[in-house]
């Protein structure tokens, strides 16, 4: 078999990088990225044959673990019936029906195939919603890599942001406000400065994008009292949240500290497809009704509601959908965290973590993170030796530290205990 180090050097003669979404390249930690020949339950295997838990799970969707038998009987047999019909199915009515059960601000979704697509998607119709412009977003949460979205904050609040990425016009940014995440007095001086003018602000509400940073609840109680006030909608990118922190998402997490706190318009990928390309985005009727073919609001795609990829999800969703599943996955990973924290605390070295349902950070500082600065300003080389000493011992964390992690359902207690040995010889 080939080893990691010749499949790298291949796929750099063909594919820019040698991957095909940045992150997978290792940039961040160095080292040679790991080529996946195949996964089952809480494992995958690289080309050499050495076996790793993991801690991804495609970054983010495998909440059942890898090959869940009934997860793979539907996929097989979706497949056999026909790979995608450019016409409507049943099955697209059921995963639809699915969502919304468990999503009570949601009352229609449109299926798409990627979390850019759903989150620029969302965009668009919050604009033709409001007929408005402009939108906040904020600094470390990632939207997917739609133009007006790939914008870092300006100098001050008076100017708009910077693109963060060669091809994208600042004119195309040029109304995306870009704000710190959890703090409350540019908030509402972007609001007192743009608020007749917002479509919407658009918010991870538990980041992912910045390894695991939540939305306080007293920013998030003024965040929507802001919004309504002013006529701007409220997008949650549940991409990453959606599902995976709570059956409800995040807006559950945050429906129970703020009675009827409701996002607006929310945005899913990742666990939805059970790792198959698809994604949503959702909202009340009357605001859903602004789309094409009814409204003025045009999206489309030919791969939207693939009948396979509906089948992955709706099987996933069967699954997680059982009583006292997110309890256990909860547990699972706070065991997880609890681990790795202790571990450090023995060896002396500062340390602290946070999790929710199946979705966890851990940070090497004193204190968790409120926003992007702070995650950056955490001990960048001590984490990447950390991650190198965990790879080594066949543990695969997120390669950066600015990166969520995930547990599965498969993951075992043995699972978690033999991470937290390989946490302490690295440590
Ligand atoms: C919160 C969030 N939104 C959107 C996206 C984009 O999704 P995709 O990679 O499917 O385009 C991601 C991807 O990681 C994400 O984490």
């Amino acid at each position: 078999m080939p080893s990691n180090q010749q499949l790298f050097e291949r796929a750099q003669r063909v594919i820019p990088g040698g991957v095909n979404s940045p992150v997978r390249a290792f940039r961040a930690v160095g080292g040679t990225p790991r080529f996946i020949t195949r996964a089952q339950g809480a494992y995958f295997w690289d080309s050499e044959g050495q076996r790793y838990i993991d801690y991804i799970g495609s970054w983010g969707p495998m909440i059942l673990g890898h090959g869940h038998p009934a997860v793979l009987e539907a996929v097989q047999r979706a497949a056999a019936d026909g790979f995608s019909f450019g016409a409507p199915t049943e099955r697209e009515i059921e995963l639809a029906e699915a969502i919304i059960a468990q999503v009570p601000s949601v009352e229609q979704v449109r299926l798409v195939s990627s979390g850019t697509e759903a989150a620029m998607s969302a965009i668009r119709l919050a604009r033709g919603a409001t007929g408005r412009p402009k939108l906040i977003k904020f600094e470390g949460c990632y939207h997917g890599h739609a133009d007006a979205l790939l914008v870092k904050a300006g100098s001050g609040l008076a100017t708009f942001g910077h693109p963060t990425s060669a091809g994208v016009p600042p004119e195309v940014v040029q109304h995306t406000v870009v704000l710190e995440y959890n703090n409350l007095a540019q908030l509402e001086a972007a609001f007192a400065e743009h608020g007749r003018e917002l479509a919407c602000v658009m918010i991870e509400p538990i980041a992912g994008n910045m390894n695991f940073v939540r939305t306080d609840v007293g920013f998030m109680r003024r965040l929507r009292e802001l919004c309504t006030a002013h006529g701007a909608l409220l997008v949650f990118d549940e991409v990453m949240t959606g599902f995976r922190v709570a059956l409800g998402g995040a807006q559950s997490v945050y429906a129970r500290a703020i009675p009827g706190f409701k996002p607006d318009i929310s945005v899913f990928g990742k666990v939805i497809g059970g790792g198959m390309p698809l994604a949503a985005f959702g909202s009340t009727r009357d605001i859903m009704q602004q789309l094409a073919p009814l409204g003025p609001v045009y999206q489309a795609g030919t791969l939207s509601g693939n009948p396979v990829a509906t089948a992955c999800g709706l099987a996933t969703l069967r699954e997680i959908t059982q009583p006292g599943f997110y309890d256990a996955l909860a547990a699972r990973t706070r065991s997880l965290v609890e681990g790795l924290v202790g571990a450090a605390r023995d060896a002396g070295v500062p340390m602290v973590g946070d999790s929710e349902g199946g979705m966890f950070g851990f940070f090497f500082a004193d204190r968790l993170p409120q926003h992007y600065g702070a995650v950056m300003a955490t001990d960048k080389e001590r984490f990447n030796r950390f991650f190198h000493g965990l790879l080594e011992r066949g543990v695969y964390l997120a390669p950066a530290l600015y990166e969520a992690g995930f547990v599965s359902a498969a993951h075992t207690a043995d699972d978690v205990a033999a991470t937290v040995a390989a946490a302490r010889a690295a440590l």
